[in-house]
């Protein structure tokens, strides 16, 4: 177990909430503030930042949830998705939103892409993701919108864990 003593804010609350505000901007700016759009959120990490986005988009909104996991109890990816919620609805003709709390090998997203694309009659449907890890990319896949850009670092909480905690605070940190 890391000590929360040894926890080095990265990012904090305020930086956090500012880029995403500006971020759901551009999202409205994108689809347009007449167009519904539905939001589907991968849990359990992306929760902080699904309602944080969600709070600013102007247009009609529909929300789904999906439930995936990746990397098991460890801070390395163990390189399959683990699939324990997969139930979405038709969407047909409607534009669909991933959100993602990170984007590091992309197994993760092009395993739901993938999934979405092939079962759920979607118009249309792009990905947004409060982090980029653009250098530890496996998957040829690229985000639409994201927050951040990351370095190869391990970080924690606004939704991404460590053995399950940490998801709770309020700011994004990494352990020294
Ligand atoms: P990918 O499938 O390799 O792109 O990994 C994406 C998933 O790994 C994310 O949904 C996160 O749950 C997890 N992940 C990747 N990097 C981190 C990190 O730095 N901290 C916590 N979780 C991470
Ligand atoms: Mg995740």
């Amino acid at each position: 177990m890391k000590d929360i003593k040894d926890l080095k804010v990265l990012i904090d609350t305020d930086t956090l909430h500012k880029r995403i505000k500006i971020l759901a901007d551009e999202i409205n700016a994108f689809y347009g503030v007449e167009n519904p759009l539905t939001l589907i959120c991968i849990l359990r990490g992306a929760v902080m930042f699904y309602t944080e986005l969600a709070k600013h988009l102007k247009m009609p909104v529909k929300m789904e949830f999906v439930t995936l996991s990746s990397y098991g109890n460890s801070d390395k990816s163990s390189g399959k998705v683990k699939a324990v919620n997969l139930a979405l609805p038709d969407l047909e003709n409607q534009n669909a939103l991933i959100v993602e709390d990170i984007i590091d090998t992309g197994l993760t997203l092009d395993f739901l892409l993938k999934f979405i694309k092939t079962n759920c009659k979607v118009y249309d449907v792009k990905l947004a993701v409060l982090f980029d890890k653009k250098c530890a990319r496996k998957f040829d896949i690229e985000p639409d919108f994201y927050a951040f850009e990351m370095d190869d670092k391990f970080i924690v909480g606004f939704g991404l864990d460590y053995n399950g905690f940490y998801r709770n605070l309020n700011y994004v940190g990494y352990f020294e």
